[in-house]
């Protein structure tokens, strides 16, 4: 892909020197390649070679730098090629390198970056058939590939060890493929117009105060976010939040649960997706005075009247629109989503505990189980909300499919 930035991680085996043509190959494709060598990739290939290959300095990935200075530069370092950088991609990936990857240990700067590194992960493996057939390595795999990360190969052959079996690195077309795959923009949203709610609403209860609640939006931004990326039109509507709107999104705040409502049922005509993030108030204040209270010895009650529910309206009032409602509970998660379903005519409610720790209101993770019109209930497992907006999205898809509901 023109433009895109790769940075390969090479680690220490005998297929080292094919990661020279792997690096050759992306930049005849257009790609810019930042190498990072283990150690023991240097006792195979030496760091000169893909230096002169990719026009680029080789990180050689140690921390044992001689000075303090030098240790703190690439520790730093790590941070930036994460962030610079469309793809990492690992070949060959040694069993040493899957196990640290799967249990997240950084003694070095490929496994420091690889910690660091939020896009996608091309994972090339190659080593010998029996440390390649090793119930560890497999179990170190099928984390890896859970977490989302693509892996190629290993393709069979003879072994430099001199047996026969998988364990030979992809062929550098195959990888090349994959990595220019994994760096193509998803579009799949083209066409749609998805129609965001996030965070909290506030109800007044004088001039100064008011009724909320937790939420802080950011699943719902990382929804219209996400969305965007994908090529839809995004409507957000959303409460008092501190983000920043995402690029690309057309943002219209509201404060109150009934301003919710009215944007809401305004922009809905134009929807073909609506993802109702946003957690609104079920009551408002009655009668709201125009004046602050002013305290007193006595007690004091809130007069407080239902909401609307936006959900079940919208529920009531769609046409084509495939409808995801969310459901935050402290219990009985599956019964609640999957009544919520029914009762508000939603294609997919997002079922949210809110009382564990780590996840859910105002964290940045998110674990959360989809229950679907059709089929089984869907778990999705705790990651960045980010993550997890885009694995709801490919569940919106796959439903629509299901669903043969026309764009
Ligand atoms: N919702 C809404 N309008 C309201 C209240 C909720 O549109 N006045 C929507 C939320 O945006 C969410 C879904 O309904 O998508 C479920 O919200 P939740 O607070 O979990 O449930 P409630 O319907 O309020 O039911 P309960 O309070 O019994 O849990």
């Amino acid at each position: 892909m023109p433009g895109s930035r790769v940075v390969l991680g090479v680690g220490g085996g005998v297929a080292a020197y094919k990661a020279a043509e792997l690096a050759r190959s992306l930049m005849e494709e257009g790609c810019r390649v930042q190498v990072v060598m283990t150690g023991a990739a240097m006792e195979f290939v030496r760091p000169l070679t893909f230096a002169a290959l990719t026009a680029n300095k080789v990180i050689t990935g140690l921390f044992n730098q001689s000075s303090g200075e030098e240790m703190l530069a690439s520790a730093v370092e790590h941070i930036a090629v994460a962030q610079e950088n469309d793809l990492l991609a690992v070949a060959p990936a040694t069993a040493d390198l899957l196990a640290k990857f799967a249990h997240g240990i950084a003694g070095d700067f490929l496994t420091t970056l690889y910690l660091a590194f939020q896009g996608p992960v091309l994972l090339a493996p190659a080593m010998n058939t029996a440390m390649w057939e090793h119930p560890a390595t497999r179990a170190n795999l099928a984390t890896l590939t859970k977490r989302g990360h693509s892996v190629v190969g290993p393709g069979s052959g003879l072994l430099a060890c001199g047996t026969t079996g998988p364990g030979r690195l992809a062929e550098v077309e195959i990888i090349t493929a994959e990595a220019l795959r994994l760096l193509r923009p998803v579009r799949d949203l083209e066409g749609e117009t998805v129609l965001v709610t996030a965070g909290p609403t506030r109800e007044p209860i004088d001039p100064v105060r008011f009724i909320s609640n937790r939420s802080s939006g950011k699943m719902g931004y990382a929804l219209a976010e996400a969305a965007a990326n994908r090529g839809a039109q995004v409507i957000l509507i959303s409460g008092p939040v501190d983000l920043a709107p995402p690029p690309g999104v057309s943002l219209i705040r509201v404060q109150t649960a009934a301003e919710m409502y009215q944007a809401v049922m305004t922009a809905l005509p134009k929807a073909t997706i609506v993802i109702k993030a946003a957690a609104v108030a079920d009551y408002h204040v009655a009668n709201v005075p125009s004046q602050k209270v002013k305290k007193s010895a006595t007690r004091y009650s809130l007069d407080l009247e239902p909401a609307q529910d936006i959900l079940a309206e919208i529920g009531r009032r769609k046409t084509s629109q495939l409808v995801v409602g969310f459901a935050a509970e402290t219990q009985n998660l599956v019964a609640e989503a999957r009544r919520k379903l029914e009762s508000k005519n939603c294609d997919m409610v997002v079922g949210n505990l809110v009382s564990a720790a780590g996840i859910g209101f105002e964290s940045d993770e998110n674990e959360v189980l989809l229950v679907l019109r059709t089929g089984e209930p869907v778990q999705l497992p705790r990651a960045p909300k980010r993550r997890i907006a885009g694995q709801i999205l490919d569940q919106v898809l796959r439903l629509r499919l299901a669903l043969h509901t026309p764009a």
